[in-house]
């Protein structure tokens, strides 16, 4: 069944880059550079890191919801920002130290994804933990055509993501993926219709915030180190979280509740 069509609220104050709400334990951040298609610049990259930072140690916050707009969830870093500064002044000013921060966020981050997720649009939203993609998304790594390459993580996400040969093609070509392609690819997990852009994004982020938050935040952190550990040390490090989680009242109520054929009520400790 379709999610009821939500549109995220309007924006009180026009001149903020990020609009943050909150709805029950999920916080809610959205771009909001309307006029560059969300472009993103490092003003705007360091209020999400701080944004998020602040719903991942808030206990009443279990889920970040990500979203752009329905034109553009990002078409990229800011092009008019980068274009005349020079290797020095890039290397200097480690914008990216921004991007590590929300790398480091504990907490699920579902992805609304409407229209351009392009360049650094595309490299954000594969920081993201679960991707809800409208049918009309378009995303893809186009800096070849800036006479760059991605510098956000694209070349080593997208690879781990979708493969060796289909990352060399996007990259290199600079092509944009439908999608259809991304959700074949396995780089996005759902596609939605785009009138259900926001509300179907936001009902997975309200279903998972239902769900035990130390459990939630240990099995993305243990999903994440598949892509760094090699398999024996990545089983190792799973059960190990594993056993933590017996040390929740959530585990003992989720098992209990199973028992007891009831529904489970989770505290977050
Ligand atoms: C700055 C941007 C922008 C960007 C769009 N705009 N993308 N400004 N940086 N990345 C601006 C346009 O200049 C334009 O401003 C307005 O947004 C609307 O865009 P149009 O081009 O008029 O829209 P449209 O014809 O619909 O084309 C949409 C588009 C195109 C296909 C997405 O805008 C485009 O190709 N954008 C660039 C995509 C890209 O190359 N991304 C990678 C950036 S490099 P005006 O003032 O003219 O109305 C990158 C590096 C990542 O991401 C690593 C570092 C973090």
């Amino acid at each position: 069944m379709s999610p009821a069509t939500v549109e995220p609220k309007p924006s009180a104050k026009g001149d903020e880059l990020i609009l943050t709400e909150t709805d029950g334990n999920v916080g809610i951040l959205r771009i909001n550079r309307p006029k560059v298609l969300n472009a993103l610049n490092p003003e705007l990259m360091t209020m999400l890191a701080t944004q998020m930072e602040a719903f991942d140690t808030d206990p009443k916050i279990h889920v970040i919801l990500l979203a752009g707009s329905e034109r553009a969830w990002a078409a990229g870093a800011d092009i008019g920002d980068m274009a005349e500064r020079s290797t020095f002044e890039m290397y200097q000013r480690d914008q990216f130290a921004t991007w590590d921060r929300i790398a480091r966020i504990k907490k699920p981050i579902v992805a609304a994804v409407s229209g351009y997720a392009l360049g650094g649009g595309c490299e954000l939203m594969m920081m993201c933990d679960i991707v809800v993609a409208a049918d009309n998304a378009q995303i893809g790594q186009p800096e070849i055509n800036l006479g760059v390459m991605p510098g956000a993580g694209g070349t080593q996400r997208l690879t781990r993501a979708i493969g060796k040969a289909l990352a060399m093609d996007v990259i290199l070509s600079g092509r944009t993926l439908s999608a259809k392609e991304a959700l074949d690819a396995g780089l996005v997990s759902r596609v939605v219709p785009k009138e259900h852009w926001y509300s179907a994004a936001l009902k997975l982020a309200q279903e998972l915030a239902k769900k035990a938050p130390l459990a939630l935040q240990l099995a993305k952190e243990a999903v994440l180190k598949a892509h760094e550990l090699n398999l024996s040390q990545g089983i190792l490090h799973e059960r190990k979280l594993f056993y933590m989680l017996f040390a929740t009242e959530d585990q003992k109520e989720g098992m209990r509740a199973f028992a007891e054929k009831r529904k489970a009520v989770f505290k977050g400790r």
